[in-house]
């Protein structure tokens, strides 16, 4: 039986750390053991994500909703396989090639599946798998990459805010803006998070505070009984003796 509370975007986007290994980039490369990635710590990178109807996406709400409140005017859509991508095994290669982009990337797949790849804080790789229903949010500046899985399809929408600007900027490209407002952003988050945890151990640390302090004053009130009741039976005790 299946948990009540599972994410339901689980089912279309799955997130993994990434093996050492230079076998065919379309293969899963899972660590063994397998070591996976919430969708919670994708979003404390700036990687957002949804799950959507791509089935009826021209008159889903939700999808409008979001490009509304995001500003996403552009739209338009990718197709990649090698039938109809023309020099498909370089193409392929170059979207592979480690770079960033100084706006979001947006992919809504509406069909097929692949991998995106996003470099974590500590430089290490994040495999994010998107099936069709799946959508997300790379951040402007993260270092990242596509592929193909091994089906060797997918259909993706893209959207962007006005004019869309494609330009891969391989890497090292760390002097850009949108690198350092990146950082900023995992520094912002990173305080938040320690604040909350900060937040956590003061309301816990009172919680055993008030638990002690109830305890010492149900221990003091048991004991002030024992004397009395102790002293009571002294005093009849001697009252029988005598
Ligand atoms: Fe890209």
């Amino acid at each position: 039986m299946g948990s009540v509370c599972k994410d339901e975007r689980e089912e279309v986007i799955q997130a993994w750390y990434m093996d050492d290994s230079n076998e065919d980039q379309r293969l899963p490369h899972h660590k063994d053991p397998k070591e996976f990635v919430s969708l919670d710590k994708l979003a404390e990178l700036g990687v957002l994500s949804w799950r959507l109807d791509a089935d009826n996406y021209e008159t889903d709400e939700e999808l409008k909703k979001i490009r509304e409140s995001r500003g996403y005017s552009y739209m338009d859509f990718c197709e990649v396989c090698p039938e109809k991508l023309p020099n498909y095994e370089e193409k392929i290669k170059s979207f592979f090639e480690e770079h960033l982009h100084t706006d979001e990337e947006i992919r809504y797949i509406v069909a097929g599946s692949g991998y995106f790849d996003v470099r974590d804080r500590n430089e290490a790789w994040i495999r994010v798998w998107l099936k069709k229903g799946g959508m997300i949010v790379l951040p402007a500046g993260i270092y990242h990459r596509f592929t193909l899985d091994s089906d060797n399809y997918i259909k993706a929408m893209r959207l962007f805010v006005g004019e869309p600007v494609w330009t891969p900027y391989n890497r090292p490209h760390d002097h850009l803006p949108a690198r350092n407002i990146l950082k900023h952003l995992w520094t912002r988050r990173m305080l938040l998070l320690l604040e909350s945890l900060l937040e956590y151990v003061e309301a816990f640390g009172s919680i055993i505070m008030i638990t002690i302090m109830s305890s010492l004053v149900l221990y003091c009130c048991i004991l002030r009984m024992y004397v009395v009741f102790v002293l009571k039976y002294q005093k009849t005790y001697k009252n029988t003796c005598a």
